[in-house]
């Protein structure tokens, strides 16, 4: 089922001693899961993320605009009617029950004709428990549970139910690196199998960008943009968007543009039809640079990191405004790592240029690439 929602705004009372008055914690959000899809809601900490999954599972009411279950407006319905799942960072399973009596619990809570008879909500809960791989634990108690299989209780618990929709809120964050990625691959194919749409919520840029159909990054209230995840990567609206993106991430110059030329510490080093002379903001992606003997961007070389299947660059360049420029290429032989200077040219296609005041993208003419929206 589609999920809509339209101008979404949520303000909470300010109870600050200085500031009085209201915070706008969401601000004017649109945006639509598609049927069937798990769409990632990416930003820092305190963008707002939880405030809209909680107005979409209905424990937050919006202080304006509205939410569509389909075509159905939902806004004004209580939480239990919604057919909401949700899933929270900290499993929040009960400790005194067993992992099958937790995924039993939402089934025995409900009332009238919802509720299942005994036989139905068993085996709804066992089938559940097959599909997240839980089977073997089922007389276990949540202590006695590492915290990947406490995630794939919470999981079940939330599915049991059969919900229209499933609410991740930053589930992996108490995992361990390796359980993260393994959880993450886990929650990817139950979403699949079971088609449920689904809204996940996460911080890591890499866990939103691995695992949705679409993502949509939010600062401050605000929806920053949204598409498929290599295309926002690809085609970022503006600077923050391009650094929120990427690891190792973006590196940021000051620049500007004089005769339809990009320069960087004055040394012309690319050409940028149809820009107007100006300051800008120039984001290189670490896979831009491309080390070429007489290469206009000149770096002084820090060292050669070999990865494995890549070789990290570490560099400096006077007009970077990060701490160290890293470019990733294919092979150490391109660069003589003993070497005080490396040069590269640039990639047209991984380098974007931004206003910079207003940090938004600035179209290049010719790149095959308007700037997002
Ligand atoms: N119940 C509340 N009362 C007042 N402020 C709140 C409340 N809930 C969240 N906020 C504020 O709203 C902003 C967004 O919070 P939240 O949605 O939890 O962000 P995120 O989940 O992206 O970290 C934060 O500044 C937070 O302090
Ligand atoms: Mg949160």
């Amino acid at each position: 089922m589609k999920i809509r929602l339209e101008n979404l705004t949520k303000r909470f009372p300010n109870r600050g001693k200085k500031a009085r008055g209201e915070m706008t914690a969401v601000e004017n959000l649109t945006f639509e899961i598609p049927d069937g899809t798990l769409v990632g809601l990416l930003g820092p900490s305190g963008c707002g993320k939880t405030t809209t999954l909680n107005m979409i599972c209905g424990l937050e009411k919006p202080t304006s605009g509205q939410i569509f279950f389909g075509e159905e407006d939902v806004t004004a319905l209580p939480p239990e009617l919604r057919g909401v799942g949700m899933v929270f960072q900290n499993y929040a399973l009960y400790p005194h029950l067993t992992v099958l009596q937790n995924i039993l619990f939402p089934l025995e809570n409900l009332k009238g004709e919802a509720r299942p008879s005994r036989e139905e909500m068993r085996r709804r809960a066992l089938e559940t428990a097959a599909l997240v791989q839980i089977e073997e634990l089922l007389d276990r108690r949540p202590k006695e549970l590492s915290g990947g299989q406490q995630q794939r209780v919470a999981i079940a618990r939330a599915l049991v139910k059969m919900p229209r929709v499933l609410l991740l809120d930053e589930p992996l964050s108490n995992l361990d690196a390796r359980l993260r990625l393994q959880t993450r691959e886990e929650i990817c194919k139950i979403q699949k199998k079971t088609g449920i749409t689904t809204l996940f919520v996460t911080h890591d840029q890499e866990e939103a960008m691995s695992i949705s159909d679409r993502i949509v990054v939010m600062k401050g209230g605000v929806l920053m943009q949204e598409g498929a995840p290599q295309q926002v990567y690809d085609d970022p609206a503006s600077l923050f968007v391009s650094k929120f993106l990427g690891t190792p991430p973006i590196n940021v110059f000051t620049g500007e543009v004089r005769q339809g030329k990009l320069l960087l510490d004055d040394q012309p080093v690319l050409d940028t039809p149809g820009v107007s002379d100006r300051a800008v903001w120039v984001g290189v992606r670490p896979e831009g640079f491309l080390p070429q003997a007489d290469g206009p961007v000149q770096c002084a070389l820090t060292r050669v990191e070999v990865l494995g299947r890549d070789v990290s660059i570490v560099c400096t360049h006077p007009a970077s405004q990060n701490g160290a420029v890293r470019a990733i290429i294919r092979s150490e032989q391109e660069v003589d790592a003993s070497a005080a200077q490396v040069r590269f040219a640039l990639r047209p296609d991984k380098v974007f240029l931004f206003d910079r005041d207003s940090e938004v993208r600035i179209p290049v003419a010719g790149t095959g690439r308007e700037a997002g929206q």
